[in-house]
């Protein structure tokens, strides 16, 4: 296993009802080292660019829309296997598939208003770290 970091979000859903902290603890507590953390209002332009790869599906337009409906904490998360284990600690994209104990299980509303979001590989993890940090932001 080797020393990753990975892209994490926690989206308009989960910073309106106040649930930053408890995301965050489940996320500790697994082991991901929070290096990198700012609270942002994302663009249009910006939401519409990161999930740029969901641009023909028939969620775009609303995906959009709720990304910029609040601020989203973006963070970068560290730890041996980074990108698996938050995807694991995710639970699956559909809150109703999502285990037990999972930030999706425990706190997401709807597939689309699923509270967080992680990079799916190493190399996406990459540019979507790229995305939003400098590597001088990231504090290991
Ligand atoms: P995320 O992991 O951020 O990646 C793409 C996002 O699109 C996903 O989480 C959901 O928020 C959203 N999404 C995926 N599938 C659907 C769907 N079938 N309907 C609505 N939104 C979706």
């Amino acid at each position: 296993m080797a020393l990753e970091r990975t892209l994490s979000i926690i989206k308009p859903d989960a910073t309106k009802r106040n649930l930053t902290g408890k995301i965050n603890a489940v996320f500790e507590d697994a082991g991901l080292r929070i290096v990198a953390q700012k609270r942002i209002q994302l663009s249009e332009k910006q939401a519409g660019a990161f999930y740029a790869v969901h641009k023909e599906r028939p969620f775009y337009g609303s995906l959009v829309a709720s990304m910029i409906a609040e601020p989203v904490v973006v963070q970068v998360l560290q730890a041996e296997n980074a990108v698996a284990k938050h995807r694991e600690v995710m639970g699956a994209t559909n809150p109703s598939d999502a285990a037990e104990g999972t930030v999706r299980k425990l706190f997401a509303e709807s597939i689309e208003a699923n509270s967080v979001h992680g990079s799916d590989s190493l190399e996406n993890a990459k540019n979507e770290i790229a995305f939003f940090f400098a590597e001088t932001e990231i504090l290991p």
